[in-house]
């Protein structure tokens, strides 16, 4: 039985774009390979009036077989049948016209996907809704980052708003469709031995870190105004700790999952001022060794402004100021170029008040839960143990609570679960309003601070873990980051 078990059309805005080639039609593709779409969904791909149909269908072939589809001639066809073109100029008003031809009249499922820069999204709605294509059945899926800044992001969803209720918007985080994450809510509120440890009475500090050695790639013109804050923190990386450190919702029903996300954002610590210089490191890569191989700067990467003060890297030292969390650092990460590819949340418990054995390295013992969402997913918990002989020495052990490799399943990618749920009209693992408004008001000082700042990002080269200051980040708080692998 499909999960998408009616009728749907997805329109897919920037459907020659990388993320559509990357991610959406690899997930689709998946999709409807696991029979989990109805028969009778249709994709709309929207390109641009100049690109031919039948070259964007091949690179959309080449796509799922570069990114690790299995894929036979059979499954090609089918699939590729349920795509058809519609080729529009976001910019102008006509070729909404003919996408209103080639729609059907009465959809009882349309969801508008928008996989394209946010400015655009006013008037993309606009024009729908002048089309007559928007009625109560239709969604609008709103791809990350909304805006640029709070002012922004308010006159953006404004906008939107004119024309969908707050039922019918879905913005999207991808992160939060990963496996890992679904798994942190399960262990947090599925069992009962975490709870009580949940918080600053025994947790010393948590670290959050999503590293990738790709560089800017072919993204620049959307990088250059973006940068890894607006990119990266303010939504992926805020979203996971909204999930790690939110209080246990009613229900997993979306509004009240939300609630719980939305009052962790609103009580972080405002970061402003002269805090900014002590607890954010901005960074940008410089030449080095990446993969193997020598790598350019940030600066010299195709269509990158060569005085570019934009941020590849960002590290911050959050806190939460509840009764849960008061006291309790959490040290986000993020960049490109970095050593290796890898996203963890590290919950560091504080050493045992006082030992009756004999460790070398105390510190490196204390208990600590990893949550690992990629490349690979699972869980380790980190405890201590006898080290087996005659005298009683104390040594660390894992214990795998649970590696997606040792079942056989294919583990979904985010895009596919969120994806199937647009379709399915259940917004739980999407953000509500004041959710994304709420992380805009955290972040827009730093961004605002960066702006008229004369300094120009650390350099790190290419390769490393991002600028000493990051290392030092911790360092003076007697800490170290976790090293990911
Ligand atoms: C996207 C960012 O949201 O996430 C990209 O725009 C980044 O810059 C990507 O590369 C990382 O996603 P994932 O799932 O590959 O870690």
């Amino acid at each position: 039985m499909p999960d998408v078990t009616e009728p749907f059309e997805l329109i897919l805005f920037g459907a020659a774009g990388d993320l559509a080639h990357r991610k959406l039609f690899p997930a689709l593709f998946n999709l409807h390979i696991d029979k989990r779409l109805n028969d009778e969904g249709r994709i709309w791909a929207v390109i641009r009036p100049e690109r031919k149909e039948a070259a964007c269908l091949e690179q959309i072939r080449k796509c799922l077989l570069h990114y690790g589809a299995q894929m036979s001639e059979q499954q090609w066809l089918e699939f590729s049948a349920r795509i058809h073109f519609a080729q529009i100029d976001l910019a102008k008003k006509e070729g909404y016209g003919q996408l209103c031809k080639k729609l059907s009249k009465s959809a009882s499922n349309r969801i508008f996907y928008c996989a394209v820069h946010s400015k655009l999204y006013p008037s993309m709605c606009e024009q729908l809704s002048s089309q007559g294509l928007i009625s109560e059945n239709s969604s609008i899926v709103l791809e990350k980052p909304i805006g640029n800044d709070l002012t922004s992001a308010q006159a953006i969803n404004q906008s939107v708003s004119e024309f969908f209720s707050e039922k019918q918007i879905y913005r999207i985080d991808h992160y939060l469709g990963k496996e890992t994450v679904q798994n942190l809510l399960a262990l947090r509120f599925a069992n009962s031995i975490f709870e009580h440890q949940w918080n600053q009475r025994y947790i010393d500090h948590i670290q959050i870190t999503i590293s990738e050695t790709v560089g800017v790639e072919q993204r620049a013109n959307f990088y250059e105004d973006t940068g890894a804050m607006r990119d990266m923190l303010q939504n992926h990386l805020l979203q996971l700790l909204c999930m790690t450190a939110m209080e246990a919702p009613a229900s997993m029903e979306a509004e009240a999952v939300r609630d719980e996300k939305v009052k962790v954002l609103q009580s972080l610590k405002p970061i402003e001022g002269a805090d900014i210089l002590e607890n954010v490191v901005r960074g940008q890569y410089e030449q080095g060794i990446a993969e193997g191989e020598m790598v350019a700067r940030y600066k010299d990467e195709p269509r990158v402004n060569s005085e570019s003060t934009t941020d590849t890297f960002v590290a911050l030292k959050a806190e939460i100021d509840n009764w849960r969390w008061s006291g309790v650092p959490f040290y986000l990460r993020t960049g490109k170029r970095l050593a290796h590819r890898a996203c963890e949340i590290v919950v560091q418990f504080k050493e045992v008040p006082h030992s009756i054995f004999e460790m070398q390295h105390k510190k490196t013992m204390a208990n600590k839960i990893v949550f690992r969402l990629q490349p690979d997913e699972g869980v380790r918990l980190q405890l201590c143990e006898k080290r087996v002989g005659n005298h009683l020495q104390v040594r660390p052990m894992t214990l795998a609570l649970q590696e997606a490799g040792n079942n056989k399943k294919r583990v979904p990618e985010a895009y596919e679960r969120l994806l199937a749920d647009a379709i399915n009209l259940n917004p739980t693992l999407f953000l509500r309003k004041d959710e994304l408004m709420t992380a805009w008001a955290w972040v827009d000082p730093i961004l605002q601070y960066w702006n008229n700042s004369e300094q120009a990002p650390d350099a790190y080269s290419a390769g490393s873990w991002g600028p000493a200051a990051s290392t030092l980040l911790l360092a003076k708080d007697g800490r170290l980051w976790e090293e990911n692998g």
